[in-house]
């Protein structure tokens, strides 16, 4: 994620892009900079930590000038630190960058500008971009910015100045959000709108591959071939609030809504030029797989139960039995962990105290850990051997969405590389799943663009006491994190069984009326569950299915279908589990519930 401000006019550049940025930290918080260009030259400040320690500094010590970029940080590449935070500059200091995305060459950019004598200073993506502006800046910015941009791949929301333009912004846009506003006598640009509703509430647009040039009181605005682009000015009727979660209602429908773009980057991003999966920060060579005898999945709450799926994924593509178990259990059972284990942490925040907890007693008793986290620079990231990094951007609502299907995504893309380093699998099978896996942003998109129905289910579910999720197999996985979506944010009494197990005792509970939300994505085991529909249907139960496309004969025996596209049954879960967050979403809405904070709730768990 990551947020971008940039300002030309005249008043203070750093006390707008300040308060631009604070309405942008939904988009990243782990540090925030800013550059700032004057008549004295150019200067940068950064730090470490909330926006509020930037603010505190310039607070303390002014910077003048009516030109600025700045940017509010979410990590992807080199862990929180001053350095490490932009603006990022060149050698001389003369250039100032701020980035929002992925630079995917910037490895290969970055050997080529140090052969040039470039030194660098962190371990940034962004960090080849001033240079490479530097290298190509002979007296017009724009010009340099322009021949910068061809040498990129990847996606990018820029904003550059540069000292001897000092009456000058330019900022481009591919693939990540980018906005441009209008003010009297100054001009902005932004990630986003509540960055600007301040100030204006006139805004552009740009598309990708768009360029803005804004030079003294003058905005233009430029295609990838450099014609001129006329663009119609969009007027935002919205509050900030509203804005700041993308016209939605709340946070977490907006990130039940960015599950689609987090998938892609989580996959698409590591994917080297014959199509194979770059597993970036994980060290671990064939010998020291070979090595590991028994492998842990450890987590606490969506994260288990995304490591629950992560254990179906290793067990079968490494053909291994993987043990999968909540921290808080894990961590004083006797849980055999030694020098030839390897344990795999999966935690949203990186800071769960439970999981770190698990990972502290695991290393001390010589075990390899791998981290599955979503915070570059969290304690589990820090710790760990080893950091896959879920690219789902910042999670703000207290029930996670995005993280859980990116975690799923990751693990996933582990176990098919070391599946394939190990030999257990073949190249074609892993060829053909990561085309398949390629399919799932579409897939979750599809299901996102027909939401009727999972609204009126919500209708006839809301004043429920009770709702039940059945599920076999891997559907078993996903019905735990489809009752723990309902009761965190509707406070319904709910709970997920294994189909199979409900004649042992659990059918008893079934009255006339009584919700069961029946997930049926697995092939082998997709005639067992319609059996288990009917046992609770024959007792006045009222069953909403969840099941592929083709699968139309469950309409015999289910009230309300909810279908996702067809896919591999592994893959299943990534889709399916849409549809359940959508419903406990409406649920909680549609009781008046605060949706994002749930009663008795943090976000962070840092206490055991
Ligand atoms: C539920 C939820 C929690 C977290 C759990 C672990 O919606 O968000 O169950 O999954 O507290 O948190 P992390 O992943 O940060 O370790």
């Amino acid at each position: 994620m990551c947020g971008i401000v940039g300002y030309l006019g005249t008043k203070n550049a750093a006390e707008v892009i300040v308060d631009g940025l604070s309405k942008l930290e939904y988009r990243g918080y782990d540090s925030a900079g800013i550059a700032v260009c004057s008549e004295g030259g150019l200067e940068i400040r950064k730090f470490k930590g909330r926006l509020a320690v930037l603010a505190e500094d310039i607070e303390k010590n002014e910077m003048k000038g009516n030109l600025g970029i700045g940017h509010t940080r979410w990590a992807t590449h080199g862990e929180p630190s001053d350095t490490n935070s932009h603006p990022h500059f060149n050698k001389d200091k003369t250039i100032a960058v701020v980035h929002n995305g992925i630079i995917e060459n910037y490895m290969e950019l970055k050997e080529e500008l140090m052969a040039d004598g470039v030194e660098f200073l962190s371990q940034t993506d962004t960090e080849v971009i001033p240079h490479l502006v530097d290298k190509y800046y002979e007296g017009n910015l724009l010009d340099a910015v322009y021949k910068t941009v061809e040498r990129l791949r990847g996606a990018y929301a820029l904003g550059v100045v540069c000292k001897d333009a000092p009456d000058e912004l330019v900022a481009v846009r591919k693939d990540s959000p980018l906005i441009a506003g209008i003010g009297e006598g100054e001009n902005f640009v932004a990630s986003d709108i509540p960055a600007l509703l301040k100030y204006t509430r006139k805004v552009y647009f740009l598309e990708n591959g768009e360029v803005v040039h804004i030079k003294g009181t003058d905005l233009k605005i430029y295609d990838a071939e450099r014609n001129p682009v006329e663009k119609e000015i969009f007027d935002v009727t919205w509050d900030v609030e509203a804005a700041s979660k993308g016209g939605f209602d709340c946070f977490m429908a907006k990130e039940i809504h960015e599950q689609p773009e987090g998938i892609k980057n989580t996959l698409e991003r590591r994917l080297d030029e014959s199509g194979k999966i770059v597993l970036d920060s994980i060290k671990m060579k064939k010998e020291d797989l070979e090595k590991i005898n028994k492998i842990y999945i450890v987590a606490c709450g969506t994260a288990y139960h995304a490591g629950l799926l992560g254990k179906k994924a290793l067990e079968a593509f490494l053909n291994v039995p993987v043990i999968t178990d909540i921290a808080s259990e894990f961590r004083y059972n006797d849980n055999f962990v030694d020098e030839n284990s390897l344990v795999i942490l999966v935690s949203q925040s990186g800071e769960t105290a439970d999981t770190l907890a698990v990972l502290r007693d695991s290393k001390a008793k010589g075990a390899r850990i791998l981290a599955v986290t979503n915070v570059v620079g969290s304690s589990i990231a820090r710790e760990a051997d080893d950091v896959f990094y879920t690219w789902a951007g910042p999670e703000i609502a207290v029930a996670s969405t995005k993280a859980y299907t990116t975690q799923i995504v990751s693990l996933y893309m582990i176990a098919l590389n070391f599946a394939l380093e190990k030999g257990s699998i073949k190249e074609d099978y892993y060829m053909y799943m990561i085309e398949k896996m390629k399919t799932l942003p579409e897939g979750v998109q599809s299901i996102l663009d027909n939401q009727d129905k999972i609204k009126e289910i919500a209708q006839k579910i809301v004043d429920k006491e009770h709702a039940f999720f059945l599920g076999r197999g891997i559907d078993y996985a996903l019905a735990m994190e489809g009752s723990l979506k309902l009761k965190e944010v509707s406070y319904i009494h709910a709970e997920a069984f294994a189909a199979g197990e409900l004649k042992h005792g659990t059918i008893a509970l079934i009255e006339e009326g009584t919700p069961v939300i029946s997930i049926a994505t697995q092939e082998k085991l997709f005639e067992k569950m319609v059996s288990n529909m009917q046992e609770v249907t024959a007792r006045g139960a009222y069953v909403v299915a969840i099941a592929q496309e083709h699968n139309k004969g469950v309409e015999k025996v289910a009230d309300d279908v909810i279908y996702i596209p067809n896919s591999d049954d592994m893959l299943s879960p990534v889709m399916a589990v849409v549809p359940m967050q959508l419903l406990s979403y409406y649920v909680s809405t549609l009781r008046g519930l605060d949706v994002d904070k749930p009663r008795n709730l943090a976000k962070s768990v840092t206490v055991e």
